[in-house]
């Protein structure tokens, strides 16, 4: 048909098979193949039945999202579908690997659909703020149900060949290879003349009882966001409207989405993600280093976390501690946490054991010879973390790579404990590690570009979100939260209470505010460290010294009931603020929502600005990343650079300025890079002109 899309027969079978690598998107080129090849195929009398299938690792993985956004050109998807379903032929999709988005959706405007038993299916477009817009809406609920059709468009998560088979998505799971699978099953169709019905004339199970509180259920923790509304009310149309009326609904609400501010800013962090594994300074080529074995020192909150990491993308782990006991405290927490995602159905309890034998736990750090990539994990000390790298200079094998995850130490002087600072960068997992997608890749001055690479494909590998970022105080993420943290403390002190802070900083799209994150942190890590530092925070010293020091003791900046991890508003608190801000002499006053989000989001914009004038950070949409990924920052507010790209870098540094003012500090004042980008009206991410 074209350099895309191939029609050639088996007898009297026409198989259209489409090639546009990676991931067969259905990008302008493959719609026009397929409505030609189709066309052929209808009006050739000797073609009896029509197979489409994708070549490559997978059936079309969706639509080409680079053309959203810009004019349309024909053929879209619709028509391609519109195609399908008028063939007076049977057509059958071949599914493998994941059919997602739109390729789902052209699947389902098929006869009939066969795939391999790997194969998934899914309609992923609420997380890029859409709603299935080629019917998946209207279809979807009428093959499987509107309540199970709704949950797999809300959450956007695809199932399994099996669920699909199970559900009557599929009609058949083929063995060996799949276009010979399809061929053969679609000539039992054509043998046993069944009849030919679409999914949009199926109505048998568009039951609308239970529609509602399903849907309840499903949004309840996605207020704010615009995309899982529309896929509610548009999945509630295929109920109570004609296939027709409800097409053209998902259409409209599909044109609203795409050019809406949320679906913008999620498409951003889409292309941001891609973006950010593409470090500068990596000749193009450079490969990887082979990675079959990995180890982790300390089998601590992080260490374990870590070694699950590894053992649940299927790498052999060797995890070492300091004595027996430490160790077998470690693992069992690591089994403990298994059993939990067992107990709540989220693994076979067959895996967890297969996971659970991948980790090899030690007590001699000879043991990571071996190894070809080693995670350390032990206290956050230098000298200590200093001893175990010029260890591990000893021990470790020629061009294993030597990460440290440390949250804040100089990189560059770990490095130089040892005689091969090439090898040594950071790994900055975030806590939990088994669970949260960020990991920022610390690059020291020496670190070899093929160690960088290593880590970043080993990140991919434990199905992680990485960035590389440059060593300075705190990294990227850490370094900006410190900013939020002070002005959080100076909002108590003018006169806001944690729950108002907590509350404007949830309103804004976080799923925890600043100090319920604290008490879960627990406040006595930082209070030591005050301590010996000799610093003080005049309100969380005064908290754990009244043993306030988090959910771990029942109550920190708010109170918990036993066994409860909901912070309630706590009177003694109240006083405590109250006793330091009058001290200070400051009188009180009454803080606006609006003034507590500014004034926890600019300082870190503030500091993100900084980072990227030091070059600690590559992009500004890498910072994005990592607040999305690491920090629960909105999605659909794009990340603190985006955000304040779209506020417009003027407004930011007017209220900087003025914020500074008022308090006196002088590190609120805009960074170099915001008052000259605002001069010159533009944003962060807009070109500089050359
Ligand atoms: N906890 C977090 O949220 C978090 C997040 C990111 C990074 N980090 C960093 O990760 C590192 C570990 O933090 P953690 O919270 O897991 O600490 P942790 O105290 O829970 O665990 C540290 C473990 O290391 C072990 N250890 C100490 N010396 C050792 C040695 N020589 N050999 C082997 N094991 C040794 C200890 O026995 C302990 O079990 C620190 O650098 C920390 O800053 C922590």
């Amino acid at each position: 048909m074209n350099a895309s899309v191939d029609l050639r027969r088996d007898g009297e079978i026409a198989v259209v098979t489409v090639d546009n690598p990676p991931v067969n998107a259905l990008k302008h080129e493959v719609r026009a193949g397929l409505v030609e090849g189709l066309r052929r195929t209808r009006d050739d009398a000797t073609v009896e039945a029509v197979i489409i299938a994708c070549a490559g690792r997978t059936f079309f993985a969706g639509a080409d999202i680079t053309e959203f956004g810009k004019p349309p050109q024909a053929p879209g998807l619709g028509e391609v579908i519109a195609a399908i379903e008028a063939m007076p032929k049977p057509v059958v999709a071949a599914l493998h690997g994941t059919a997602l988005g739109g390729g789902f959706e052209l699947a389902l405007a098929c006869h009939f659909r066969v795939a391999v038993a790997g194969a998934r299916v899914g309609l992923p477009e609420v997380k890029l703020g859409l709603l299935p817009g080629a019917g998946g809406t209207q279809r979807l609920p009428r093959l499987i149900g509107p309540e199970k059709a709704l949950k797999m468009i809300v959450t956007g998560d695809p199932i399994e060949a099996r669920e699909a088979f199970a559900d009557g998505v599929i009609e058949e799971i083929v063995d060996g290879d799949l276009t010979d699978g399809a061929i053969a099953f679609v000539r039992r169709i054509v043998a046993d003349r069944r009849p030919l019905r679409l999914v949009r004339d199926r109505d048998d199970k568009l039951v609308a009882e239970g529609f509602a509180d399903a849907a309840e259920v499903l949004t309840r923790r996605l207020r704010g966001r615009e995309a899982p509304a529309a896929c509610v009310e548009a999945v509630r149309n295929a109920i109570v409207l004609p296939f027709e009326e409800g097409l053209q609904r998902e259409g409209e609400l599909f044109r609203k989405l795409v050019a809406g501010d949320q679906s913008k800013a999620q498409r951003h962090i889409f292309f941001a993600e891609r973006e950010a594994a593409r470090v500068p300074g990596i000749p193009d080529g450079t490969k990887p280093r082979p990675m079959a074995t990995a180890a982790v020192i300390g089998a601590g909150t992080m260490g374990g976390g870590i070694a699950m990491c590894f053992a649940n993308a299927g790498i052999p782990v060797t995890i070492v501690e300091t004595s027996r006991d430490l160790l077998q405290r470690g693992i069992d927490r690591v089994a403990a946490n298994y059993r939990t995602t067992v107990s709540r159905g989220g693994l076979a309890a067959g895996e967890m054991e297969h996971r659970l034998a991948l980790i090899h736990g030690v007590t001699e750090l000879d043991a990571v010879g071996a190894a070809d990539f080693v995670i350390e994990a032990v206290f956050e000390e230098m000298d200590l973390k200093k001893r175990v790298f010029a260890d591990l200079d000893r021990i470790a094998k020629a061009g294993a790579v030597l990460a440290t995850n440390t949250s804040t130490l100089d990189v560059d002087a770990i490095a130089r404990a040892t005689k091969r600072p090439q090898d040594v960068l950071g790994t900055h997992f975030f806590s939990p590690a088994n669970v949260m997608r960020l990991l920022e890749i610390v690059r020291g001055a020496a670190t070899a570009p093929d160690a960088v690479a290593t880590a970043v494909a080993l990140g991919r590998r434990l199905d992680k979100v990485p960035v590389t970022v440059g060593v300075c105080y705190g990294f990227v993420g850490n370094r900006m939260l410190a900013r939020r943290s002070v002005e959080a403390e100076r909002l108590l002190l003018e006169g806001a209470l944690p729950q108002e802070v907590d509350a404007a900083v949830t309103g804004f799209g976080f799923p925890m505010g600043p100090f319920a994150m604290a008490d879960m942190a627990g406040l006595d890590v930082g209070w030591r460290i005050r301590k010996g530092r000799g610093e003080r925070n005049e309100i969380e010293d005064a908290l754990c010294e009244a043993g306030h020091f988090g959910q771990k003791t029942g109550k920190g900046y708010f109170r918990y009931e036993a066994g409860s991890r909901t912070p309630l508003p706590d009177p003694e608190v109240e006083r405590t603020i109250l006793e330091v801000s009058s001290r200070a002499g400051i009188a009180r006053r009454p803080i606006p929502p609006e003034e507590i989000v500014e004034r926890m989001v600019y300082p870190m914009v503030n500091e993100g600005a900084r980072i990227l004038e030091e070059g600690i950070a590559t992009r500004p949409g890498d910072i994005d990343v990592i607040w999305v990924y690491g920090y629960g920052w909105p999605v659909w507010r794009g990340g603190p650079m985006y955000y304040a790209d779209r506020l417009g870098l003027a407004q930011i540094r007017d209220r900087l300025t003025l914020y500074a003012e008022r308090s006196g500090d002088e590190t609120l004042r805009p960074a170099t890079r915001i008052s000259r980008l605002a001069a010159e009206g533009r944003g962060f991410a807009s070109p500089a002109p050359s």
